[in-house]
């Protein structure tokens, strides 16, 4: 069934598109939790690589099942901004947030994938992430993925 779940999650991606989707995931956050969440969109929406898109789901995917699991936040805003060259996400949350004191490298050795999987697809399109958090302040993920350079000629 979680398979299943699975599969049925990224042909909603790939039939519909991203902002569809991550339509979804966003409704179903605030059904699940009753979490208020906001959908932004900036800049003209186009479609990315299969490989942007499916990272960008997961990443909202699992930073959303973060705010649901850890959180208790009463408000999130996912941003999506298509810019000229390359795309930005944002998530924030207004929960209880978290002290990084020990790094994103030490979690997956406590068992804690979610972050550093975030991070590891962020690197593995050549982007960035970032993740601003601390006790009682909230959180925002950010991700930035630059347009990809032209090959020398
Ligand atoms: N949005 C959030 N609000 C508060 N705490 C968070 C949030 N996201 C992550 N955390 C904290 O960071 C830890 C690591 O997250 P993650 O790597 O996804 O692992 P997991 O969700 O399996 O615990 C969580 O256990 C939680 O303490
Ligand atoms: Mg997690």
């Amino acid at each position: 069934v979680h398979r299943f779940s699975q599969a049925l999650r990224l042909s909603v991606l790939d039939d519909l598109g991203l902002i569809p989707a991550l339509r979804s995931l966003v409704n179903g956050l605030q059904e699940r939790y009753g979490t208020r969440t906001e959908l932004a969109v900036k800049g003209v929406e186009r479609r990315l690589t299969p490989e942007v898109e499916t990272a960008i789901f997961r990443i909202v995917q699992e930073a959303l099942n973060n705010v649901g699991k850890h959180a208790q936040a009463s408000e999130v805003c996912v941003t999506m901004e298509f810019r000229e060259a390359g795309v930005g996400l944002t998530i924030l949350d207004n929960g209880r947030g978290f002290d990084l004191t020990a790094s994103v490298d030490a979690l997956p050795r406590a068992g804690k994938l979610g972050l550093a999987g975030m991070r590891e697809r962020a690197r593995l399109l050549g982007g960035t992430f970032s993740i601003v958090s601390g006790s009682g302040k909230g959180t925002c993920l950010t991700l930035d993925i630059p347009a990809p350079k032209a090959s020398p000629a």
